[in-house]
């Protein structure tokens, strides 16, 4: 099974992030998370998680949450540049940052490194191995802009927190799904999140030019 690096920021979106490590989970891949200071504030609020204790414990408080009893996860800290995904020798599938805020957009597209996320999204990049960034904010300035098509250039996916309404959602979660079930098939993870798009349910009745 492999190996996918999760960063979650302090951008709106936490639910988009529990589905994601939902998923990986359910295909027993290994997950090494790491969350800034400012995603727990999210999470907290968004997901109603109170990280609380050690690492040790924070680890334990996110499998319970997540529920899955399969695949494995480790919570690495936040300024730990001494963990194994810190160096490009260090062999991972694939990275998210989800979500990711537009501080950490704009610390990754200008390869500052000030934390474990931005150094392996940094190492991700370098290796060209595939990085995904799911940024939330709106509306978005010039920076925010900027700072996302250099992420682009130099060879992130840009996923934005963008869920679409053709599928006739029923719910806030066949939202957040459709959404994470992208995230996971831009890494490379089969999963049945969010509805392929298998045409017009209505062409019959749409009159469209030869
Ligand atoms: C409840 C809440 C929601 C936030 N939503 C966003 C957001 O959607 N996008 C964003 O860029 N920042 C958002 N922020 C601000 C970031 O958390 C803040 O800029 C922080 O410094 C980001 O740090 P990080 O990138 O290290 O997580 C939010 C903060 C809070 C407390």
């Amino acid at each position: 099974m492999g190996t996918y690096v999760i960063g979650i920021t302090g951008a709106s979106g936490a639910p988009y992030a529990r589905q994601v490590l939902r998923g990986l989970l359910e295909r027993e891949h290994h997950v090494k998370l790491i969350v800034s200071p400012a995603g727990e504030r999210v999470v907290a609020i968004e997901l109603g998680l109170q990280m609380k204790g050690s690492r040790a414990a924070r680890q334990e408080q996110w499998i319970d949450y997540l529920a899955v009893g399969k695949g494995s996860l480790e919570l690495l800290p936040h300024k730990d540049f001494a963990a194994s995904i810190s160096s490009g020798s260090y062999p991972f599938d694939g990275m998210a940052v989800v979500p990711c805020s537009m501080g950490t957009v704009g610390r990754i597209a200008h390869g500052l490194s000030t934390n474990l996320i931005e150094r392996a999204a940094d190492v991700a990049l370098k290796e060209k191995r595939r990085l995904v960034i799911v940024p939330r904010e709106t509306p978005l300035n010039l920076i925010h802009l900027r700072n996302m098509t250099a992420l682009v250039e130099a060879g992130a996916e840009i996923l934005p927190a963008m869920p679409g309404f053709y599928h006739l959602p029923k719910s806030v979660d066949d939202l957040v799904n459709s959404v994470a079930g992208r995230v996971l098939e831009r890494l490379g993870v089969e999963n049945d999140l969010f509805k392929k798009w298998r045409g017009d349910p209505l062409a019959q009745f749409a009159q469209v030019d030869e």
